[in-house]
């Protein structure tokens, strides 16, 4: 991978910290890696993929960064404060109406200076023709497009993750404790890619277990092995599509627009117990499904486990309302 396009933007390697209170609570040793400090505007798994999108899109001499997501979008987000960082312009199409004022990741991208375009859901149905129009609007004006897809999904973006898979074995070889699995929350499934293949390539013993947040774990389980076939051709990668690929089903709840009081609850309680602040759409949601795995079969992970953060602290607070109900110990109503 040393000789693809990289741009520098994340604060590593991101520490690996044992939880000992829920270790305790139950029997097994559970660390969290927190991909959640990466920086860049505490921008979580996306500075790693970023750091390979925004270096090939600086080496085609891009001067404008498009991408889309919906309106809490963390990703997107991440977008703008790369691009306000390295002084290039962010567009990004939002699935929404633009709401009364600004909030979460919405407001952090509107203060970076990204221009944004909010996109009725039968438009962003068809994202693709947009991102298009979008390019060709900024080519018209003399720019210089790059697209990022939503999530920042693809082949090039997934390396970002090999290396974090390269990042964990140099740990251990440093003395972090070798962990048997590591349990990351899954939206596309891209991060998850990543660690795959860098598990084969650096020799990771860890089984890597996702946990979709919004699609129907056939669809995550395709993306994963096609983004390694992709990817294995063409960077030409000695890996091969894994035989399986673990994922904990069942925890989409909501999908990514909203957040069920269970998932709230196991924020507010890691908050409490470990200090450790989720995200209610992203990490909240996966959190939920490895508690509750570990609380039907504490061993099921091995002795060891690892639950990677992928951050998205700032759509925390658009769910204030729910929230604070539930903090005073108001019944929930649901957002
Ligand atoms: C906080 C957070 N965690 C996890 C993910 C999922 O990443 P991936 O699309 O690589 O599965 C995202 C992005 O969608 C995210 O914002």
């Amino acid at each position: 991978m040393r000789q693809l396009p990289r741009t520098l933007l994340a604060n590593l390697p991101t520490p690996i910290l044992p939880l000992e209170r829920l270790s305790r609570r139950f029997g097994v040793e559970i660390f969290v890696k927190r991909d959640d400090l990466t920086g860049l505007l505490e921008s979580g798994n996306k500075v790693r993929k970023l750091e390979f999108l925004v270096g090939e899109a600086l080496s085609q001499g891009a001067d404008t960064l498009i991408t889309c997501g919906t309106l809490q979008s963390n990703c997107c987000r991440a977008v703008a404060a790369v691009a306000a960082r390295l002084g290039l312009r962010a567009i990004l199409a939002l699935k929404g109406d633009k709401p009364a004022s600004y909030d979460g990741n919405l407001l952090l991208s509107k203060l970076l200076g990204a221009d944004v375009v909010y996109c009725a859901p039968e438009e962003f149905a068809r994202i693709e023709g947009v991102l298009a129009g979008l390019s060709d609007a900024v080519r018209g004006r003399g720019g210089r497009p790059y697209v990022i897809p939503e999530s920042g999904a693809t082949e090039l973006g997934a390396i970002g993750y090999l290396e974090c898979a390269h990042e964990i074995a140099g740990q251990w070889r440093q003395g972090a404790p070798a962990f048997d699995t590591l349990v990351i929350t899954a939206f596309s499934g891209g991060s998850q890619a990543g660690l795959l293949m860098g598990r084969q390539l650096a020799g990771l013993s860890a089984e890597v277990v996702g946990v979709p947040i919004a699609h129907p774990a056939a669809q995550v389980r395709n993306y994963v092995g096609a983004t390694i076939a992709r990817a294995a051709e063409r960077f030409g990668l000695a890996v091969e599509p894994p035989k399986a690929v673990h994922l904990l089903d069942g925890y989409q709840g909501k999908g990514r627009g909203a957040s069920r009081k269970e998932e709230l609850d196991t924020l507010i309680q890691l908050a409490r117990e470990e200090g450790i602040v989720l995200d209610p759409v992203y990490t909240g949601k996966a959190f939920l499904g490895f508690l509750d795995h570990l609380a039907r079969d504490p061993k099921e992970f091995g002795p060891r486990v690892c639950f990677l953060h992928t951050g998205g602290i700032f759509s925390l607070f658009p769910f204030r309302d729910s929230l604070s109900r539930l903090l005073d110990g108001d019944p929930l109503v649901e957002s």
